[in-house]
């Protein structure tokens, strides 16, 4: 078959490598024209004006998509360094074609903190979607959850059950959110840790006269994450409504999201790449500087919990892996110098998470190829499982948008804050080698990360609307009839 023949760089040809979905692997040419996958098959002949990558030897694989990122966002008296732009540089730098980032309300207004969202992601280089925090209750709160499903593209919503004081919500918020969420066809997300039991565990902490930031690992143990991720799971079955757990970082959280699902119920876990391989140690470390990196909530917990949540990942307990990238500079990190409970909570992984799981997952033989594109991208993007968009992202096909990488597994890189390039001045993956290097990264069917370098468009990221209803919500109705009807009839009683 042969090509297009205008010199024109939206036409690319890839060519000679193993294209990897989530259900298989195979060799083939792919051929991309306007932002959009148009052929995948052998031996594509090319004519002129189409540019040719030579793939040989290399996997071709749908982008990354991040389900859990944190760009501009103010949060503990500060702003998180990376900006859309830069963040979304980073990002394509590492491989990432499009992540969905939490807005934030203002002063509990939905709506407000929407727009404000939509207008910093302005400059945006790729492709982006929001889910949207709620941090109050009231009837304005849930007709503005109905706005932003059936208007703005919104189809999930992230409840803080830690944040005491701030972006924390009651029992009694969470089920009436729940119970909107359900009615929209939109998925709950829970920040799963007990709030109130925290804010007492890092006064107790605090008054032992244990002020740095091993503090943070100290104060709320993995005991709170179980117990929030438990009843968070036994409220969204009594309103009969699927769940997302975010940013799940321990054994104890794993284990009742493993227990539901075999019970039946549609819960999705989310670990996140600082979670899956470090361990607390360095927050132990001598130099503030250093420590306060890794201080992010739920805490990066003690050596063997990053064993189980990969084993849970690629046994299908957890379903696909986020960063929660929430960058903050050492001068930021520096408010929590002499009390750990200051240090704003966050670390980096936007650019590094594709390498990062690669490297500990498919290296090490723990996941294949096709699994990797499926807890990196297409599990995010599937209407099954969680946020509907696909195969517009997650899948090499015709028709998909061309968003796609070329890893080469034979090349080994560095990672370092010198090299990187969000703007956290500081890496916790510093050092770190890793066995297969993404080369080439196309967003929107333009190379823009090629031979070390970025060439990236600002304003040319475009925010993809998701739609209500996945199929995580079949059944719900059918369960629910079930439910009334297997409720004994009253009896009257005189
Ligand atoms: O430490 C974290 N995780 N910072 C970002 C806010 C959140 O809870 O996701
Ligand atoms: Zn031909
Ligand atoms: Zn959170
Ligand atoms: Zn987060």
């Amino acid at each position: 078959m042969c090509l297009a023949e205008t010199d024109d760089s939206s036409k690319i040809l890839i060519r000679g490598g193993t294209v990897v979905n989530a259900d298989r692997q195979f060799h083939a040419d792919v051929y991309i024209e306007d932002g959009i996958i148009k052929l995948v098959a052998p031996d594509l002949k090319v004519l002129d004006g189409v540019r040719v990558v030579d793939a040989t030897g290399k996997y071709v694989m749908p982008g990354g998509i991040d389900p859990h990122t944190h760009l501009a966002m103010p949060f503990m008296g500060q702003e998180t360094c990376d900006d859309f732009f830069s963040g979304q540089a980073a990002a394509l730098a590492g491989g990432t074609t499009m992540h969905i980032d939490f807005a934030l309300p203002i002063d509990g207004d939905l709506l407000k903190g929407f727009e404000s969202y939509r207008r910093k992601a302005e400059p945006s280089c790729m492709d982006y979607g929001f889910h949207m925090a709620v941090t109050t209750w009231n009837d304005k709160v849930a007709q503005d959850m109905e706005t932003l499903v059936k208007e703005h593209g919104i189809n999930s919503f992230k409840f803080f059950m830690a944040y005491k004081g701030s972006l924390m919500v009651t029992d009694e918020q969470l089920l009436q959110g729940f119970k909107t969420c359900k009615s929209l066809g939109a998925l709950p997300q829970v920040h799963a840790e007990n709030g109130d039991a925290v804010a007492e565990g890092q006064s107790r902490i605090y008054d032992l006269g244990i002020t740095g930031p091993e503090g943070h690992a100290l104060s709320r143990p993995s005991l709170l994450e179980g117990e929030a991720t438990a009843r968070a799971i036994r409220l969204a079955k009594f309103v009969n409504t699927p769940l997302y757990v975010v940013h799940v970082m321990s054994i104890d959280a794993l284990e009742e999201i493993a227990r539901a699902r075999q019970a039946g119920q549609r819960v999705i876990g989310e670990p996140v790449a600082s979670g899956l391989v470090l361990d607390d140690s360095k927050l132990w470390d001598p130099d503030f500087r250093v420590a306060a990196q890794y201080v992010m909530s739920p805490p990066i917990r003690p050596a063997g919990h990053n064993a189980a949540l990969q084993a849970a990942l690629s046994s299908g307990v957890l379903q696909l892996v986020g960063t929660d990238h929430c960058p903050f500079n050492s001068s930021q990190k520096a408010a929590g110098r002499g009390d750990f409970r200051k240090i704003p909570n966050g670390v980096n992984g936007i650019e590094e998470r594709m390498h990062i799981v690669w490297d500990a997952m498919v290296n090490s033989g723990k996941i294949s190829p096709s699994d990797y594109v499926r807890i990196s991208s297409t599990a995010c993007s599937i209407s099954a499982q969680i946020f509907n968009v696909y195969p517009r992202k997650g899948a090499v096909l015709p028709g998909s948008d061309a968003d796609l990488i070329i890893l080469n597994p034979n090349k080994t890189t560095t990672i370092s804050a010198k090299a990187h390039h969000s703007n956290i001045d500081t890496n916790i993956y510093e050092g770190w080698q890793i066995k297969g290097n993404i080369e080439v990264t196309i967003s929107q069917g333009r190379i823009v990360w090629e031979n070390e370098r970025l060439n990236v468009a600002r304003g040319a990221g475009r925010y993809v609307k998701m739609a209500p209803f996945g199929q995580l919500f079949d059944g719900i109705v059918k369960a629910d009839i079930a439910y009334l009807s297997s409720l004994k009839a009253p009896v009257y009683r005189k």
